[in-house]
């Protein structure tokens, strides 16, 4: 069974976004599978850098939407991002550095964020935009 399942609750609405949390989510099941099978360390590296370079992506993303519909509560949805963006590099340097086991504890603080953030933050973005749709 996947380590993070995907649930209809996730959709916001909005099926870019949508199906790149699919996609992300995917990443982290990868990741996940990678460090509980042992795999070899430059494999978990590879894996994070990938889930790393996806995040930025999906972001950016999401950044560019918020300008097209001029979305009020941007700063506030960015900051978040930025956040997980820094905790993400920091698991990426200390592995890197060896210092880091990918322990269960770094696995869900990646699956919790995200879960929480595209449940809190994204769905919101979600309603807005329906709500904007509607009135137009
Ligand atoms: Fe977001």
């Amino acid at each position: 069974m996947a380590y993070l399942k995907w649930l209809d609750t996730y959709d916001i609405g909005f099926k870019i976004i949508d199906e790149q949390h699919k996609k992300l989510i995917d990443i982290i099941n990868e990741l996940y599978e990678a460090q509980r099978h042992g795999t070899s360390q430059i494999a978990i590296i590879d894996t994070l850098d990938k889930l790393a370079d996806y995040t930025v992506y999906h972001f950016a993303t999401e950044e560019k939407l918020f300008a097209q519909y001029e979305y009020p509560k941007t700063t506030e949805h960015l900051a978040e991002h930025k956040s997980f963006v820094d905790q993400v590099v920091k698991f990426q340097q200390e592995l890197k550095m060896g210092s880091l086991l990918l322990s269960l504890k770094t696995m869900e603080y990646l699956k919790d964020w995200t879960i929480t953030h595209i449940l809190g933050s994204d769905r919101e973005f979600g309603e807005f935009v329906q709500l904007r749709e509607l009135g137009e």
